[in-house]
């Protein structure tokens, strides 16, 4: 079956398409991610419901400077993205929780709202439909498509075939190793029509000091967000983890400008999983690599479009330029 049907109502559906293949996706992604010499897990992993609700509560902490500061540019520039998007559909990639979205749709004049239609993609259901759902409420005479995919795989299951403006907020690109941000962004353009806009949220390089702080907050909640995916892997694998067992640990890699969340081992220990029918072995101090935040320079960023076969067309940033939102259409075709 290649997608379900697993909500509908007058205005909106939701789609599955990750059902029949979540569980050899995650079965072949942890045995990997365990069995590697420095050992990993792929970060989307992170999103069940408790995790897309720790997220939440990233996006307020204080430490966490990029939310508020992505919110600002977008309440700045929303006048001017959907001054001239009548008609389409907007695309959200990763939507989780619709605040951002709610910007947009705010500037967006009354009589255009029942001309658009909003498609979020997420791998995180619980999060796509809790979002929808409200935000239906809040406008009765838009038309949501939820998807439930992911973005790495499934972006030919998002229709085309309507004007899009397409929504990658939130940084998220960072969290793509350098190549697949670059499989990423080409797959995207080639799903693009000329007449289409992606609008893409980069964090940018500031002082070790504040990005380190955005990930180790005083209240331990980012700690328990990357905790959460032992959980998962304890749920969905029958693994035995003890999270205790582990610390969480986040700090600036300067030579590949990222930041980077490990869980390290506080003392030798072995953690079964069942449903792999391995024995995983770390040793104290060990760590398993569970996230990258890469952090972008505005060249970075115009040579990334540039190689993806996508221009800059407009850029959005705050006063600081700690954060910013390049809007990329298709380079002309020669
Ligand atoms: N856009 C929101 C949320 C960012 S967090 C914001 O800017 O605050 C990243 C979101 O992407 C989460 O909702 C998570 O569930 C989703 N996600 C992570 N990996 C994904 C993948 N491979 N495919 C689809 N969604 C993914
Ligand atoms: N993409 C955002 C960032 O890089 C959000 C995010 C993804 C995040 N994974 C995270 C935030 C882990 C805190 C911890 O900041």
């Amino acid at each position: 079956m290649d997608s379900q049907i697993i909500f509908k109502q007058s205005r909106m559906e939701v789609h599955n398409h990750m059902s029949d293949t979540y569980r050899e996706e995650i079965a072949k992604d942890v045995f990997r991610g365990l069995t590697a010499p420095r050992k990993f897990i792929p970060s989307k992993y992170f999103y069940d419901a408790r995790g897309s609700e720790l997220f939440d509560q990233i996006c307020s902490l204080p430490e966490y400077y990029p939310t508020r500061t992505e919110m600002a540019i977008l309440r700045h520039a929303a006048p001017a993205i959907m001054g001239s998007f009548e008609q389409g559909d907007i695309v959200e990639l990763g939507s989780g929780a619709n605040l951002k979205i709610r910007m947009l749709l705010d500037a967006a004049p009354t009589e255009h709202l029942s001309q658009l239609r909003y498609v979020p993609v997420d791998v995180s259901t619980s999060a796509l439909v809790d979002a929808s759902e409200e935000l239906l409420t809040l406008y009765p005479d838009l038309e949501v498509l939820g998807i439930v995919a992911d973005f790495t795989l499934h972006l030919d299951k998002i229709p085309s075939d309507r004007p899009r403006l397409l929504l990658f907020l939130g940084s998220t690109i960072g969290n793509f190793s350098d190549a697949q941000r670059h499989h990423f962004l080409r797959s995207a353009a080639f799903t693009m029509n000329p007449r289409d806009r992606f609008l893409i949220g980069f964090d940018m390089l500031k002082p070790a000091e504040t990005l380190e702080a955005a990930y180790n907050d005083s209240v331990g909640i980012t700690s328990r967000f990357n905790k959460n995916v032992l959980h998962v892997l304890n749920r969905e694998l029958k693994a035995n983890f003890d999270p205790s067992d582990f610390e969480h640990l986040a700090f600036f890699n300067q030579e590949k400008q990222r930041v980077e969340m490990h869980l390290q081992a506080r003392h030798s220990l072995e953690v079964m999983v069942d449903d792999l029918g391995v024995t995983v072995e770390l040793e104290k101090n060990e760590t398993i690599h569970t996230e990258i935040c890469g952090k972008f320079s505005k060249s970075g960023v115009e040579k990334l479009a540039d190689e993806s076969g996508l221009k800059i067309s407009r850029w959005f940033f705050d006063t600081d330029e700690w954060f910013s939102l390049a809007e990329l259409t298709l380079k002309e075709r020669r």
